[in-house]
């Protein structure tokens, strides 16, 4: 009878504990999964804390559903999770990983966690939790970077696959949204264009000027919002948005940000930035993008750069975004700065490399000079990073008087159709004096000539956007390399002119070998260091790119949260203080 009572007394006290724990975790997050049909969506919360994800993943199908996490969106090698419930009402629900075959075969440890699976005539959903990390070989582990998510089900309980029911999503799974308030007072305004004609021609960089809503006193913004018109919102991969300087020529006409019209390179501080995949920006309770004072745009120069692969005719457009702006001032006042390998034409990539690396340093002692008046030290509260096709992964690595001491940024696994603004969980210090290295990672394995730095997205890119407070005058701190340097390690003919170095990487006869001594040559020649203002006052001077030390990997000691069979939270061997002696 004790006995009862007590395993009764047990089980609810662990059934209290699981609901505590979801009802903390609630799912904040949601996509649906199949954006053609709208069967499959996905909701997740995560306890960043603890490490814990909890999913919510419901599929119109009375058959099985699935989850993966796959290392390259292929279901070859994925982590995958399978669930469903019988025609009599009783349940299945296993961790698998898939090898080379179909069905995927069932993990010796099972590390996702069933918290709920109900079906009614037409739905299934399946609630389930793990640990980010569950140092299981057959696991994929939930990281910082952005993840590739399959989601898969069948039409019965079967395990049939069927290929019309998979579906792959790049999505940033660990996303932080920090503390926001809305004021109580606030307007709203629109940067876009208007019924602009979308050119039959793969790549456009629509550009134009747009005047900055006038305000007798100074202002914050403090949400930025895409606004996408529907009749050509798939044909859009990017929106940005710069602030002018007062003696910008102006115009209202709609030009090619990169053609051979100057007007539309003008301005060069991003302000907002949107690409595919990405929702609104919002800033933290604490901070705004002042508006309204001398210091800020009069006028922005709006880019929209379009994709029109299929020759798509007639098609108009009038996108752009939406600010949101209140007189109620925030604590801190924000800015952007940008970070990276300066772009044209230096910046290159050979071709049928696995995984080059290109960088970009920026020595931020000349900030006092260069901003007119001494920079006070910052802190970076979010990051936009910003590459191209070939790219894989970004790092935004950060030094204080000649030592590594951290990452301002990073995504191992970029996804080009995936930038947006991240926000970091907490403020990170940004010192003048401190050095920045922007490492990109590309895959030139389908390419056969050299990929040059460039705005079209066949060209590459390789930046990085800092949020940061409080603001200065400076927009760029970038570099390039000494490429005759490059080119004469490559036994090129000697030249002094970058433009003809440039031209030699085209001669060079690319493989394995020539690959690393270029990327190696480029990484220890001189860099050239520009940092420039908003009112394109610049200054250079050379440096040299530190060596990165990797960070240890997370170390697998197996008295990490381990969800093990579902039957225990497994809280007392965590504690197991036979286990603390054991090291
Ligand atoms: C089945 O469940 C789904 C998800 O909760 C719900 O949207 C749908 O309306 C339900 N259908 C019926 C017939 O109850
Ligand atoms: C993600 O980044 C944060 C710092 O922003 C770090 O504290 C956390 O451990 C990272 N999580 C994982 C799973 O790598
Ligand atoms: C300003 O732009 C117009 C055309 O867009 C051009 O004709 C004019 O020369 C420009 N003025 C200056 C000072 O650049
Ligand atoms: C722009 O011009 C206005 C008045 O013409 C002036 O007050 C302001 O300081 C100028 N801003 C910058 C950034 O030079
Ligand atoms: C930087 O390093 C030098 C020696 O390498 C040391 O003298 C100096 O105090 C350090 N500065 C800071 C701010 O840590
Ligand atoms: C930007 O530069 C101007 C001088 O050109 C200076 O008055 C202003 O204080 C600077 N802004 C910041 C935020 O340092
Ligand atoms: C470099 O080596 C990889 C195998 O590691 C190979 O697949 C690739 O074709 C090689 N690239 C070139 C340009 O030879
Ligand atoms: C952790 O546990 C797993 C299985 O329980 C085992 O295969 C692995 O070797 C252990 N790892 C360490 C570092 O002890």
């Amino acid at each position: 009878m004790l006995r009862m009572a007590l395993s009764l007394f047990l089980l609810c006290f662990l059934w209290i504990v699981k609901a505590e724990e979801t009802s903390v975790l609630h799912l904040q997050f949601s996509k649906v999964l199949d954006h053609h049909h709208g069967s499959v969506r996905l909701r997740w919360g995560v306890d960043h804390d603890k490490e814990i994800i909890v999913f919510e993943l419901q599929v119109k199908t009375t058959g099985w559903i699935g989850f993966g996490l796959s290392p390259d969106g292929e279901l070859e090698e994925s982590d995958i999770v399978i669930g469903g419930v019988h025609p009599d009402k009783s349940i299945y629900f296993s961790d698998r990983h898939m090898e080379d075959e179909w069905p995927p075969e069932e993990d010796e440890n099972q590390n996702y966690e069933l918290l709920s699976l109900t079906q009614n005539e037409t739905t299934t959903t399946m609630v389930f939790r793990r640990a980010l990390r569950t140092c299981d070989p057959n696991d994929q582990d939930i990281t910082n970077d952005t993840m590739r998510v399959i989601s898969l089900y069948g039409l019965d309980d079967s395990l049939t696959y069927e290929e019309e029911h998979k579906f792959m999503k790049s999505i940033f799974l660990l996303q932080i949204i920090p503390l926001t308030e809305t004021p109580s007072t606030y307007f709203t305004y629109e940067i876009k264009l208007n019924n602009f004609l979308i050119p039959v021609t793969d790549t456009t960089y629509a550009c134009t000027f747009i005047p900055m809503p006038s305000v007798s006193e100074k202002h914050h913004i403090f949400l930025y919002d895409p606004l996408l018109d529907p009749n050509s919102a798939d044909m859009i991969h990017h929106i940005l948005v710069y602030a002018c300087g007062n003696n910008t020529n102006v115009t209202s006409e709609v030009g090619e940000c990169y053609g051979s019209d100057p007007t539309f390179t003008q301005c060069s501080q991003v302000i907002f930035g949107w690409a595919v995949g990405g929702s609104a920006f919002h800033l933290p309770k604490d901070v705004g993008i002042p508006l309204g004072t001398s210091l800020d745009p009069y006028y922005v120069r709006l880019e929209i750069h379009f994709s029109n692969f299929d020759a798509k005719e007639g098609v108009h457009d009038s996108s752009g975004m939406t600010i949101f702006y209140t007189p109620q001032l925030r604590e801190h006042d924000a800015g952007i700065i940008q970070f990276g390998v300066f772009t044209f034409p230096m910046h290159f990539i050979p071709p049928g490399a696995e995984n080059f690396k290109s960088y970009g340093l920026c020595k931020t002692d000349k900030f006092h000079e260069v901003n007119g008046w001494p920079v006070e030290n910052m802190k970076v509260v979010a990051y936009l990073l910003h590459s191209h096709l070939t790219a894989r992964g970004i790092k935004v690595i950060h030094y204080r008087n000649g030592t590594q001491i951290g990452i301002l940024a990073q995504d191992d696994k970029y996804d080009f159709r995936l930038q947006e603004s991240r926000h970091h969980r907490y403020t990170m210090d940004l010192n003048v004096g401190d050095e920045v290295v922007v490492e990109c990672t590309a895959s030139t394995m389908d390419r056969d000539s050299v990929t040059f730095g460039g705005p079209s997205t066949l060209n590459e890119m390789c930046l990085a956007f800092l949020f940061l407070y409080p603001r200065n005058n400076i927009s760029t701190c970038w570099s390039y390399t000494d490429l005759p340097y490059v080119t004469d390690i490559l036994g090129q003919e000697h030249t002094t002119d970058i433009m003809e170095a440039v031209m030699n990487l085209n001669y060079v006869e690319w493989d394995n070998e020539t690959i690393r001594l270029a990327e190696k040559a480029s990484k220890e020649a001189v860099q050239t260091v520009i940092v420039q203002n908003r009112r394109g006052t610049r200054s250079t001077q050379p440096g040299l790119i530190p060596d990165f030390n990797p960070p240890m990997p997370h170390q697998c000691d197996n008295t990490s949260f381990v969800l093990s069979d579902g039957s225990s939270p497994e809280k007392t061997e965590v504690d197991s203080p036979m286990d603390a002696n054991d090291s």
